[in-house]
């Protein structure tokens, strides 16, 4: 089975640091077998087109953080999916914590995005996530339930397949998050999946699911040894090229001893 390593580079790294990253992690992870192990990173806007320039998306597929949905119109500030193709970017992330809730994007706001992704042959990354006042009332299983069933809604088990989720609980995320316990990702990761072949059968089993959230080099092994776990999904601790690099060796040699 195919594992998936990637990470969001958030309003961080301009366009030259950005360059010298990819460049950087392109070699270090040269190596890597890319039948079993994806990588994917997602720069700003603004250093995508020297991202593209200079990545073989063969080793690591880029994306982009986040997408308007319609192809072009009245929409000042917003990125179309067109444009992001236009650069040869093939992966949008949609539904990021800090887009929900600093943004204040909604679940419907998510659906319309992963479905313009689909329609424009994207593959779409979308985020789902309990916050803490969830998980302290105990409905963190419901609200990634609806999370997932609004903003998948309608999609065909063709589509589904080309979908991938990352399970970020919103408390778990940034400077001031506390990482989750293996524990307690490994019972999301079983009630995502279970939302996800309840909604497109075996297509749905088959939608990797990335965990992320203050994910470092020391909870990455214990994290991905986890059986519904198909990937981490990294900010802080990835974003030097070569502690990304030992942290996904890391990572794939548990894997692999399992
Ligand atoms: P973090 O970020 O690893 O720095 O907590 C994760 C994310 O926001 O995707």
């Amino acid at each position: 089975m195919k594992l998936y390593f990637g990470s969001n580079l958030k309003m961080y790294k301009g366009v030259r640091e950005t360059a010298d990253y990819l460049r950087e992690l392109s070699l270090l992870t040269a190596d890597l077998d890319r039948e079993k192990t994806e990588l994917f990173i997602l720069p700003s806007y603004t250093s995508l087109p020297e991202a593209a320039r200079v990545t073989d998306q063969r080793l690591i597929r880029l994306g982009a953080q986040n997408m308007g949905w319609e192809e072009e119109g009245q929409f000042t500030g917003e990125i179309s999916c067109l444009m992001l193709k236009e650069l040869g970017i093939g992966m949008v992330m949609a539904g990021h914590s800090e887009r929900r809730h600093v943004f204040r994007e909604t679940d419907e706001d998510e659906r319309k995005k992963v479905r313009c992704a689909l329609d424009h042959g994207m593959i779409p990354l979308l985020c789902v996530g309990e916050t803490a006042e969830d998980k302290l009332y105990g409905i963190s299983r419901e609200v990634l339930a609806i999370q997932l069933k609004v903003a998948l809604t309608g999609l065909t088990s063709q589509e589904a397949q080309r979908v991938r989720v990352a399970y970020e609980p919103v408390w778990s995320i940034g400077v001031s998050g506390t990482p989750a316990s293996p524990e307690y990702a490994e019972e999301m990761h079983i009630s995502i999946k279970r939302t996800l072949t309840e909604l497109f059968g075996i297509a749905g089993e088959a939608i990797p699911v990335l965990y992320g959230g203050s994910v470092n080099q020391d909870n990455a092994v214990p994290l991905i040894r986890l059986p519904h776990v198909d990937g981490l999904y990294v900010g802080r601790a990835a974003w030097q090229a070569d502690r990304f690099d030992r942290l996904i060796r890391d990572a794939l040699r548990a894997r692999e001893a399992l």
